[in-house]
C-alpha cells in the first residue's frame, strides 16, 4: 500500500505532486493520469455517449487526502470537491487520527434490497407464509435471473417480507453484488421474480427496484484521537477543555436535528468526496445516508464523539453501497484514476476508505467549531484564491494570502493593494 505520510505535499508544485504521488504508488499511476489531471479525462465525445444532451465537460478539482491509516495500513484518498479547505481539513484529521493508531473500520455483511411491492393483498398473514413457504424456489428463481453474478461468488442470499398496511406488503430481496454497486443487478432479479411473487400472494404486483436505504451494506469506522494530537499552536483551550469541547459538539447534533443536518454535511464532504472520485452514484450514498440518519424516527447524526479519560473516541456508522465494477467506471478515465489512488481491493474495502474520509473530515469540522471556529481556516484557505483573482504569482500567492488573511480583510481590493506593495517593497 501506498506510503499516505509525504512531508511537504501541500507547498509542491502541481507536477512535482503528481510525481510524489506516482512515487508513493511505486510507479503504478494510469497511463492516462496526465490527461485526466489536466482535462479531466472525459473527452465530449465519450459524454455524448453516456447521458442526453451533451453540450460539453464539467470539471472539478481533483486531490488526495494524505496521512491516512486504515486497519493498520497508509492509504491515499482520492478526493473530488469544489469546496476550499475539505482536503487540507481531512488530511489533517487523518493526521491527528493516526497518531491514536489509525481507523479501524469493518463491514459486517455487504447485502443490497431489492423491494418487490405487493398491493391489494387479500390476507397478509396468508400471503407472507405462502411466501415464506415459497423462498427457497424464488431464491432459485433469483439466483437464475443472476447467473453472471453468481459466477463472481454473488447472488441472492435471502428473502424478507415486510407489512406496511393491511393488504400492503413489500418483499426484500437480499443480493450479495460482489464488486458492484449492483443497482442495475438487483433491479433486474426484482423485476424478475416480481410475478410469481404476486401470484403466490394472490395480489396486485406493485414497484420493483432497489432501495437506497442500503442498511444490509453498512461501514463501521472507529477513531481513537488522544487529546494532545488535537491541539494547536493558536488555540486558546487546554487539552482537557478541547476534549469537552468536541464532545458537547456531538452532544449538540445528537439532540438537535437542525445541528445534526450540518453535522452530516460536513461528514459528508468527506464521503462524497471520495464517492465522486471513483465514479459512483452520490445521489444514491445521499440518500441512503439521510434516510437512514433518520431511520429511528427523529434525524441523527451519523458519528458521534466522546471523550475517553484523555482520548477522544468518534464512532462512525452509515450505509455505503459503492462499486469498483461496471457502470461509470467502464467509461471515465477520470474514475478510473481515482479508483487507481484509493487502491481499494473491493468494493466493500473502497466503502471503508469513504467512510474514514467521512468520520475524518467530521473530526476537522468539530475541532474548528469547538475550538476556534470554522472562519480561521476557511479564510486562510478562501485568501489564496483571492490572492491569486488579484494577480498573485507564486510566491507571491503566500505572502499576499497571508497578508490579507491576518489584516481579516479577505476581498479583491485588498489583495490588489497588498500585491501592489509586495511588489514595490521587492522594486
Ligand atoms: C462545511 O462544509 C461543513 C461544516 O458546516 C460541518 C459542521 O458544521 O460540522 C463546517
Amino acid at each position: 500500500m501506498a506510503q499516505s505520510r509525504i512531508q511537504g505535499f501541500f507547498k509542491l508544485g502541481l507536477d512535482d505532486r503528481r510525481a510524489a504521488i506516482n512515487k508513493a504508488l511505486d510507479g503504478q499511476i494510469p497511463d492516462e493520469a496526465s490527461t485526466v489531471w489536466q482535462h479531466g479525462g472525459l473527452s465530449d465525445q465519450a459524454a455524448d455517449q453516456i447521458v442526453e444532451n451533451v453540450l460539453g465537460i464539467y470539471s472539478l478539482p481533483f486531490g488526495v487526502a494524505l496521512n491516512a491509516t486504515i486497519n493498520g495500513q497508509d492509504r491515499l484518498i482520492p478526493m473530488v470537491v469544489e469546496e476550499p479547505s475539505v482536503i487540507a481539513a481531512a488530511s489533517n484529521a487523518c493526521k491527528m487520527v493516526r497518531q491514536g493508531g489509525g481507523f479501524r473500520a469493518v463491514m459486517h455483511e455487504s447485502l443490497m434490497i431489492a423491494q418487490i411491492e405487493l398491493r391489494r393483498v387479500p390476507d397478509n398473514a396468508e400471503a407472507t407464509a405462502s411466501l415464506l413457504a415459497a423462498k427457497a424456489s424464488l431464491l432459485d428463481d433469483a439466483q437464475s435471473a443472476l447467473a453472471g453474478l453468481v459466477k463472481r461468488g454473488g447472488g441472492p442470499r435471502d428473502l424478507e417480507i415486510r407489512s406496511l398496511a393491511e393488504g400492503h406488503l413489500v418483499i426484500h430481496l437480499l443480493v450479495d453484488c460482489r464488486d458492484a454497486m449492483g443497482a442495475n443487478l438487483v433491479n433486474g432479479a426484482a423485476e424478475s421474480i416480481g410475478p410469481r411473487c404476486a401470484a403466490i400472494a394472490r395480489a396486485e404486483l406493485g414497484l420493483r427496484i432497489l432501495s437506497n436505504l442500503t442498511d444490509r451494506r453498512m461501514v463501521e469506522v472507529e477513531a481513537r484521537v488522544p487529546g494532545h494530537a488535537l491541539l494547536a499552536a493558536h488555540h486558546e483551550l487546554t487539552e482537557s477543555e478541547v476534549l469537552d469541547a468536541i464532545e458537547a459538539a456531538s452532544v449538540f447534533a445528537e439532540r438537535d436535528p437542525y445541528r445534526a443536518a450540518t453535522h452530516n454535511k460536513g461528514l459528508m464532504n468527506g464521503v462524497d468526496s471520495v464517492v465522486i472520485a471513483t465514479g459512483n452514484d452520490y445521489r444514491a450514498v445521499e440518500a441512503g445516508a439521510h434516510a437512514y440518519a433518520a431511520k429511528s424516527g427523529r434525524y441523527l447524526p451519523l458519528s458521534t464523539w466522546r471523550r475517553r479519560g484523555s482520548d477522544l473516541v468518534g464512532e462512525l456508522k452509515m450505509p455505503l453501497a459503492l462499486g469498483i465494477v461496471g457502470g461509470t467506471l467502464r467509461v471515465h478515465p477520470g474514475a478510473r484514476l481515482g479508483l487507481a489512488l484509493s487502491q481499494a481491493s473491493s468494493a466493500d474495502d473502497l466503502a471503508l476508505l469513504a467512510g474514514c474520509a467521512g468520520l475524518a473530515s467530521n473530526l476537522a469540522a468539530l475541532r474548528a467549531l469547538a475550538t476556534e471556529g470554522i472562519q480561521r481556516g476557511h479564510m486562510a484557505l478562501h485568501a489564496r484564491s483571492v490572492a491569486i483573482a488579484a494577480g498573485a504569482k507564486d510566491d507571491e500567492v503566500a505572502l499576499v494570502a497571508a497578508s490579507i488573511a491576518n489584516a481579516k480583510n479577505v476581498t479583491l481590493l485588498a489583495a490588489q493593494e497588498a500585491l501592489l506593495q509586495l511588489r514595490k517593497s521587492q522594486g
